[in-house]
């Protein structure tokens, strides 16, 4: 067997794995086989790849090779132990513009392989070439975009810049604009590749992955995550065409079409349409922010909080982003045992996009051992609030903002949440009147039935521990 029938061989293994592990992480109970089949896939792809070169290339190109591994790898492993739960999104959008640049540099390199020396004949017989010229220019678009987009989102997530969407004149037609540009560059490349060209596409496809995340509110930025995945996957489809790699057009299309099915299911959890998120925010412009006056707010304590609890026949928990801050996650798994314990029924809550990415809060009540079947999705329990004696909305704000329902310019107008406020009595743990993730108030802390419980969601619950 040859060297290359070997590495196929492999290929095909490894892309078995990847479908394995993207069929087991789509549950809690085989999530964790997902992940050992995935890590096995790709130790089979990168072992096979690294054979494969080792045929071809001279030696300080291995000693580069494995040089540049190490390095990445030590940086992996450092970033992966170091990041927080919280910090996840951020890290995930970073990761995606790696893989954008990196497909920006494959096409830049073939085009100093191939285009630059006026082509090789050999290779690229006939209409090859053409085909090569359309490769390279559209797989530098999609890595350029997915590039400067995923830095953006990097930038929103970790609050480094306003998560507000930025506005522009007439951004529907500059988005617009750079697509006819983009395929007036790529019909010119194809007829006569050069480097103005290429520099041009570049330039435009940094510009428009920019202003594409720039434009999109913080409310849609779950789904601007799951689309950078979908197109951090046919950047690098792009890239295994141009490399010739079987493994990395499929691993491509897997990333690409599961990244796209996960931004229109969260669109459709979010009742928001799937062609205005990827349009940069198309159809946004009636969205403004009221700074409307809603009255008092009302405080309780920890005691009172858990004297409401031990009156209460059923209580629903919805957990939110604080929850994650605070790691509140034990003290809460504790005090559902307890009240269970006295007979009173507790369920969870939980919206499609709480927390910060997909699943954050069923990861977190996994962690803490809270029994899954308590733990239900917001369409399963929403009708269920109104015969609800307590909720206790421990660090959710957006997921839970009935202004989503009542007020048609509200940002997050739309938007299905949890309809906490039909229930008996409201307890609202966090630590000041700030807004959440989307920066609009929220009605439910000035209602009647509405109670606020200030400070640390850890603190607080483990205070109400204690009173019981
Ligand atoms: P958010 O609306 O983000 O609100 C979280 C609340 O937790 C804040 O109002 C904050 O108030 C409170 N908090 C923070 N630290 C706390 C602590 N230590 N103790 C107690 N409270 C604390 O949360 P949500 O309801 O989960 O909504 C999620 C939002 O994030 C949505 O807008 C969603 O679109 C967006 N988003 C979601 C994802 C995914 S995929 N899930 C990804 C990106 C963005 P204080 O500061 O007053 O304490």
């Amino acid at each position: 067997m040859t060297a290359t029938t070997a590495a196929q061989a492999a290929y095909i293994v490894a892309a078995l794995l990847f479908i394995f592990s993207l069929a087991g992480l789509s549950k809690h109970e085989t999530a964790k086989a997902g992940v050992v089949y995935g890590i096995g896939g790709m130790v089979i792809a990168l072992g096979a790849t690294i054979g494969l070169a080792t045929q071809s290339i001279v030696a300080t190109g291995i000693a580069l090779l494995f040089g540049a591994m190490a390095i990445g790898a030590i940086v992996g492993a450092i970033m992966a132990v170091r990041v927080e739960m919280t910090g996840m999104p951020e890290l995930i959008a970073m990761l995606h513009s790696f893989v954008g640049l990196a497909a920006v540099l494959v096409g830049w390199s073939g085009y100093y392989e191939v285009e630059a020396k006026g082509g090789h004949p050999a290779e690229y017989a006939g209409g090859l070439l053409r085909i090569h010229h359309a490769e390279l220019f559209i797989g530098v678009f999609i890595g350029a975009v997915t590039f400067t987009g995923s830095i953006v989102a990097y930038l929103k997530l970790s609050a480094k810049i306003k998560s507000n969407p930025m506005m522009l004149p007439a951004h529907n037609w500059l988005n617009l604009g750079a697509l006819v540009a983009f395929v007036g560059l790529t019909v010119a490349f194809v007829v006569k590749p050069n480097l103005a060209l290429l520099i041009a596409v570049t330039a435009v496809a940094l510009a428009l992955g920019w202003h594409l995340v720039a434009s999109i509110g913080g409310g849609d930025m779950p789904v601007v995550i799951s689309m950078l995945n979908s197109y951090s996957g046919w950047a690098a489809a792009a890239s295994g065409f141009l490399l010739n790699n079987d493994l990395l057009i499929v691993t491509g299309a897997l990333v690409g079409s599961s990244g796209a099915y996960l931004s229109y299911i969260m669109c459709k959890g979010m009742n928001r349409s799937f062609i205005s998120v990827i349009a940069g925010g198309f159809g946004n412009e009636g969205a403004i922010s009221q700074d409307k006056e809603y009255g008092e707010h009302r405080e309780i304590t920890a005691t009172e909080c858990a004297e409401l609890l031990r009156d209460a026949a059923s209580v629903i928990i919805t957990p939110g982003y604080g929850m994650a801050v605070a790691q509140a996650q034990y003290p809460v798994a504790e005090l559902t045992k307890r009240l269970r314990e006295r007979g009173i029924e507790v369920r969870f809550g939980i919206h499609p996009v709480a927390g910060r990415l997909p699943g954050h809060m069923n990861v977190l009540l996994a962690e803490a051992k809270v029994p899954y079947d308590i733990v239900l999705e917001m369409d399963e329990i929403n009708d269920d609030f109104p015969a609800t004696d307590v909720v206790l909305v421990i660090g959710a704000n957006d997921t839970v903002n009935p202004a989503a329902i009542e007020e048609p310019n509200s940002p997050i107008a739309g938007m299905p949440v949890l309809h906490v406020w039909e229930a008996k009595h409201v307890v609202i743990f966090k630590r000041s009147m700030a807004t959440g993730y989307a920066g609009v108030q929220n009605p439910l802390f000035f209602r009647e039935n509405s109670a606020m419980l200030f400070g640390d969601a850890k603190a607080r619950v483990e205070d109400i521990l204690t009173a019981l």
